[in-house]
């Protein structure tokens, strides 16, 4: 599997991630069908699937259920040879989301998810937009807490997991690395990706495959084909808890990036 900068963090990560949020959370989420969450051997079988694929990204986050424990107790081999990016801001309790991006909360919420995932550094952590981007990054204090965190060495790199284009933007200006939307559907932010690529910013895509609604492999294809001929990709986070698909993915993405 080809690794690509996460832009100049010094990180190199798999151009296709595993995202995890099916790891820990079924409530709230979007996908075409309902699903139970896997047990441990599922998850452990599936996170050395992926180191075997190349894969060397994961991605999760304190809003995703119990991703962040399950990663923490199962992921196989050595710590460095994983991307960890996770991310702060949202909190998932009882069925239901709630923000606070204060100063103090990321703070705390990073720590919590050092104790989570047995680590004492996370790679990456994105702010978890609640699709008010740019007050978030001007008017709360959690840029300034991963500033510090990242200063202290607790985290190598900072961005945020935007939802508009001006947020977008101004993370590609300010931060380290940008995750964005971008499948068949919905192209709205590409001027985000073109942004990073001029700076040289890692960009994170999500939701490329329409959270599932593609169907089929030849959906699946088209998805992958469209996202990576985007510019600035660093690597595209694909969320899934099925093994055939694991392995269809990166088989479809090795094929159309020889
Ligand atoms: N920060 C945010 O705001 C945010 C929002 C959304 C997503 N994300 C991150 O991005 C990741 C991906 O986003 P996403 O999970 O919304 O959407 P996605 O990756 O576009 O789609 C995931 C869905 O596609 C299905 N799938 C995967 N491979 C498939 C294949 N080969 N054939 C058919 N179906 C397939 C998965 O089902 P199976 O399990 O059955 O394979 C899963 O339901 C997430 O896991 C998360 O890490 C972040």
């Amino acid at each position: 599997m080809e690794l690509r900068p996460l832009g100049d963090t010094g990180i190199q990560v798999s151009l296709l991630g595993l995202g995890t949020v099916k790891f820990g959370r079924n409530q709230q989420v979007k996908y075409p069908s309902g699903f139970s969450i896997p047990d441990d051997q599922s998850v452990s079988s599936l996170l050395h699937q992926a180191a075997d694929l190349g894969i060397n990204l994961v991605d999760t986050a304190p809003a995703y259920g119990t991703s962040q424990q399950r990663i923490g107790k199962l992921l196989p081999g050595a710590r460095e040879q994983w991307v960890i990016v996770s991310k702060v801001g949202e909190i998932f309790e009882n069925g239901h989301s709630r923000f606070d991006f204060s100063f103090d909360a990321a703070l705390r919420m990073v720590q919590q998810s050092l104790l989570d995932l047995k680590t004492d550094y996370i790679d990456c952590v994105l702010i978890h937009s609640d699709g008010d981007d740019l007050r978030i990054l001007r008017q709360e204090g959690v840029f300034d807490a991963l500033c510090e965190l990242k200063s202290r060495g607790l985290i190598r790199s900072h961005g945020m997991s935007s939802k508009t284009v001006e947020g977008g933007l101004a993370v590609v200006d300010e931060m380290d690395v940008v995750m964005a939307s971008c499948n068949l559907e919905y192209n709205d932010e590409l001027p985000v990706f073109e942004a990073a690529a001029a700076r040289g910013k890692g960009v994170l895509v999500k939701k490329g495959l329409m959270s599932g609604h593609v169907g089929g492999e030849d959906g699946v294809r088209a998805s992958m084909q469209h996202v990576l001929a985007q510019p600035g990709v660093s690597s595209m986070i694909v969320g899934t808890i099925n093994p055939l698909h694991l392995q269809q993915n990166v088989t479809l993405l090795e094929s159309l990036n020889p």
